[in-house]
Formats: C-alpha cells, sequence, structure tokens
C-alpha cells in the first residue's frame, strides 16, 4: 500500500474517530496513592511539582502518513484502518514505514524553543511507543530511527538531541516508554493472531520467551538511563501490562481486554537499576498504583476535586497525540483555562504536540504556544511553585497559594472572547483586612471592598481598554 493510500484513508474516515479512539485507550486515574520512601525521589517530586506545565511529545513512525499513533497496528474492534486491505498486509505495510521515516528538517531547538516560549518546564519524549520503533539507538533491536534513512544524519540519535535541546532551556526531562512492544517477537509472536494489544501467547506455557522480553525491555531502559544524560521522568505507558495481583475490578471496569496470565516486566528491577544510575528517578508506572507510581496520570480529563499528592493530566493540544494533518487545536484560552483549573486542583498540565515527519512543529501550533506564554510570562506567579488552597474555587475563581502559604493567588477564567469586565467579584478565599492586591499582569495594586462575604475587586480603566484576556490573576494576602 502506497503512503497516499494511508493518507487518503485517514480523510475518508469519519472525524469522530480519533475521538473515539481516545475513549477506548485512555488511561484512567487511579484511585490510591503512594508517596515515595527514598527522599531523594521526595525532593524531585516536589522540584517536578513545582512546574506545572510540561510539553508530551509523540513522534514516531505514525507520523509520516499522519495517523493515530499506533494503534491502527491493533486489532480491538474500535479501531478502524483501511478495509481493503488485509490486517497482515496492513502490518507489513505499517512496519514498512522506516523506509520512509527521514526527518532531514529534524529541529529539536525549535520544539524547544517553542515549548519554553509558552511557558513550559519540562518534556516528555516517546523514546519508544506500543509500535515498537525506537527513537533512541538502541542496540535490543534494528527497528529504530538510528538503522534507516535517517542513520547517517548527525543528530540520528533523535532522543539524545531532543533531551539536550530541552535541557540547554532549562527543563526537566521525562523518556516516555511503551512496556508493550507490538514489534516484538517476544511480544506479539507471529505463531499466533494478534487480537488484541496484549501478549499473544500464553506466557504460563512460554517462560522463557516472556523472560527474554523482560530481559529486552530492562536493557532498553538501562540504555536509557545510561547513554541519555540526566533524566528526571521516567512515564512508563501502557498499563494493561501489569501484574497479574494488580488487576482489580477497578481495572477491570476500564474495559481492555485482560489475559489470564501475569503480564509484567519487573518494574521493582528496572527502578531500582534506574535510579543507580538516575538517583531520585520519578518512576510513573502508569494505573499500577503504588511504589513505582510517583505521580498519577488522568488521561484528556481532569480530577473533579482537589487533590494533594501528585498527578499530572495529559492532554493533547489537537485531537491525536501524534502528527495529523488538518488537525483541529484547542484555542490558547481553553488551554490556560485548563491549566488554572489543574493547578488549582494541586496538578500539573502536560500538553500533548506531534511534530511533522520532516521533524519540525507546526507553525500554527507555534503560534498557539507562543500566545499562551504571553499570559504565562505575567501570570506564572500563580501557577508556578504554587500549592492548593483551602478552597479550590468559586464559580470560575479558582485559587493557589505560595508554598509557604503567605501569598495567596486568585485566578478568574473569562470567558472567550467577551470584553474585559469592570469588577470581578469571588466568594470564600477573602483578603485580610488592610491587605494589598495586585492585578499580577500589570504588577499594579488594585482597589477591592468586602461585601458580605464576597471581595469586589475593580479593574483599573487602562487595564480593561486590552479588550479580551483569557484569564486574570490576583495577588493578596
Ligand atoms: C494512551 C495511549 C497512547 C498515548 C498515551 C499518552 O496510553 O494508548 O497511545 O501515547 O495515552 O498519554
Amino acid at each position: 500500500m502506497k503512503k497516499s493510500l494511508a493518507i487518503l484513508s485517514f480523510l475518508l474516515l469519519p472525524a469522530v474517530f480519533h475521538l473515539q479512539a481516545q475513549e477506548n485507550n485512555l488511561h484512567h486515574q487511579s484511585s490510591s496513592y503512594q508517596w515515595p520512601t527514598d527522599p531523594q525521589v521526595g525532593a524531585k517530586l516536589d522540584t517536578w511539582q513545582d512546574q506545572k506545565f510540561g510539553i508530551l511529545i509523540h513522534w514516531g513512525l505514525y507520523a509520516v502518513p499522519g495517523i493515530i499513533e499506533s494503534w491502527e497496528l491493533c486489532s480491538e474492534p474500535w479501531i478502524e484502518r483501511d478495509s481493503t486491505i488485509a490486517y497482515e498486509d496492513y502490518k507489513k505495510w505499517y512496519w514498512g514505514l522506516k523506509k520512509d521515516f527521514n526527518p532531514v528538517k529534524f529541529a529539536p531547538d525549535q520544539w524547544a524553543q517553542a515549548a519554553k516560549d509558552a511557558g513550559m518546564r519540562y518534556v516528555v519524549f516517546t523514546t519508544k511507543h506500543h509500535d515498537g520503533f525506537c527513537m533512541f539507538d538502541t542496540k535490543q533491536t534494528d527497528f529504530k530511527i538510528t538503522n534507516g534513512p535517517f542513520a547517517s544524519n548527525p543528530k540520528a540519535d533523535v532522543a539524545k538531541y531532543v533531551f539536550d535541546a530541552f535541557r540547554r532551556q532549562g527543563f526537566m526531562v521525562g523518556a516516555y516508554f511503551s512496556k508493550p512492544d507490538w514489534h516484538s517477537q517476544d511480544f506479539w509472536w507471529s505463531k499466533y493472531a494478534t487480537p488484541d494489544r496484549n501478549v499473544n501467547y500464553d506466557i504460563r506455557k512460554y517462560p522463557w520467551k516472556w523472560n527474554r522480553f523482560k530481559q529486552f525491555t530492562f536493557n532498553q531502559i538501562s540504555e536509557l538511563m545510561h547513554n541519555y544524560g540526566s533524566i528526571d521522568i521516567l512515564w512508563l505507558d501502557g498499563g494493561w501490562v501489569r501484574p497479574l495481583e494488580t488487576v482489580t475490578d477497578e481495572v477491570r471496569s476500564w474495559g481492555a481486554a485482560i489475559p489470564a496470565w501475569n503480564q509484567e516486566v519487573d518494574i521493582p528491577r528496572i527502578a531500582a537499576m534506574a535510579r543507580q544510575v538516575q538517583p531520585g528517578l520519578l518512576v510513573v508506572d502508569r494505573t499500577v498504583a503504588g511504589p513505582y507510581e510517583n505521580y498519577q496520570t488522568p488521561e484528556q480529563s481532569v480530577p473533579a476535586q482537589a487533590l494533594d499528592h501528585p498527578w499530572e493530566s495529559c492532554i493533547t493540544l489537537g485531537n491525536t497525540w501524534g502528527f495529523v494533518p488538518n488537525d483541529q487545536y484547542k484555542s490558547p484560552a481553553k488551554v490556560i483555562h485548563k491549566l488554572i483549573e489543574i493547578v488549582a486542583k494541586g496538578g500539573s498540565l502536560l500538553l500533548g504536540v506531534g511534530p511533522r515527519p520532516d521533524g519540525t512543529v507546526e507553525q500554527s501550533e507555534v503560534a498557539i504556544l507562543k500566545e499562551i506564554g504571553s499570559w504565562m510570562r505575567v501570570n506564572g506567579a500563580a501557577i508556578y511553585g504554587t500549592r492548593i488552597s483551602s478552597i479550590c474555587r468559586d464559580g470560575e475563581t479558582f485559587f493557589t497559594q505560595s508554598k509557604d502559604g503567605q501569598t495567596r493567588y486568585a485566578l478568574v477564567r473569562l470567558p472567550e472572547q467577551t470584553a474585559i469586565p469592570k469588577e470581578i467579584e469571588w466568594k470564600g478565599n477573602l483578603p485580610k483586612k488592610g491587605s494589598t492586591m495586585k492585578l499580577l499582569s500589570t504588577g499594579t495594586s488594585i482597589k477591592w471592598r468586602i461585601e458580605g462575604d464576597k471581595v469586589k475587586v475593580s479593574l483599573p480603566a487602562s487595564f480593561i481598554k486590552k479588550g479580551t484576556c483569557p484569564a486574570l490573576a490576583f495577588s493578596f494576602q
């Protein structure tokens, strides 16, 4: 099948496919949390909680035809693909994309600059997605970016250059790594059909095969931990690869097929190795609640209440994680509104961006990121380094406070494209008598008064003249 056919088939699919896709493969939020006992992990977690806003970059073979990340390889009923092609032929076509992936414009500095300009402070990059294609120079397989048309490029070991570019901008660095690997013969063995996302052979019958997969996983993560500089987060995706004893009724209710055997890769062993090399490393074994889920990762959603343990919502800027042509992006105001809610509820926002197959981020996305950044630059004090307040919100007003509790912040989300009002009011989190309130974006003191159980804040005329603004931020004591 030709690339053009794949693109055409994508365009013909109903747009709802991507929304459906996201409901079927979403990772939920664990219902329990265990604080780390290692003080170095605790310290890093606290530093990470100060960052609040990160970028999750999905980049891999799926960018070439511009289809959903990896999932078209999987045979679950919710996945759509071109019905004129037999499944096994489709897989062959997909594996063959490695000969077309030649991102000659690969510009990690452009990505890092765009993220920095947005006010982001940490990055998570897909070193390997479920399709098994490695975006780093692993020695464990040939299915990698350093073996193909891009091999002779000086930046062929892509992950290294991504991490370096973001470190230069002062970012914390996270390696996304998919535990399932659909390209590995020790995960999807071609002796059997591959009916769903899971290992396709009975591990109880072939323990040697599964042990080999475990060692392969260990070795790949070891390479990432040893050869790619300082790493802060190991973000492990594919929560269905988990110890059988952690498959609770709640996990079953998420709806994915669950095999009868123990499909786990020994995360305790991997984490011990990884932390020897990267002291204090945060391990994020998504949805596997316990010592290796150092923060929770609800996907495309925000918890209903504020939570006092670490968590992060991962949300796409468009509709999918990877690059899909003509995707529709959220507006800067929408992203800022999400970020405000997430931070007031004690979380961080990891925003998904998928670079193009040539290695650049789309200009329209760069422009959105820039606009988010111009709000963050003047209002960031109410976001970065804050913690939850005893009251999370009153309507569209959300509250945060400095870590030492000395300064409180109110963040007021304004409806998109409506004029800035002359006066704002909120209930519940009232300033102390006689204290100074500032409008963060101008740095000026502003007038406020208490009326009953509300504070009423008057906005300066010079500021109202601006017309519109996604949100206002105030500091007070
Ligand atoms: C889900 C999807 C995966 C995506 C990830 C990002 O796990 O399966 O494709 O990479 O979410 O959060």
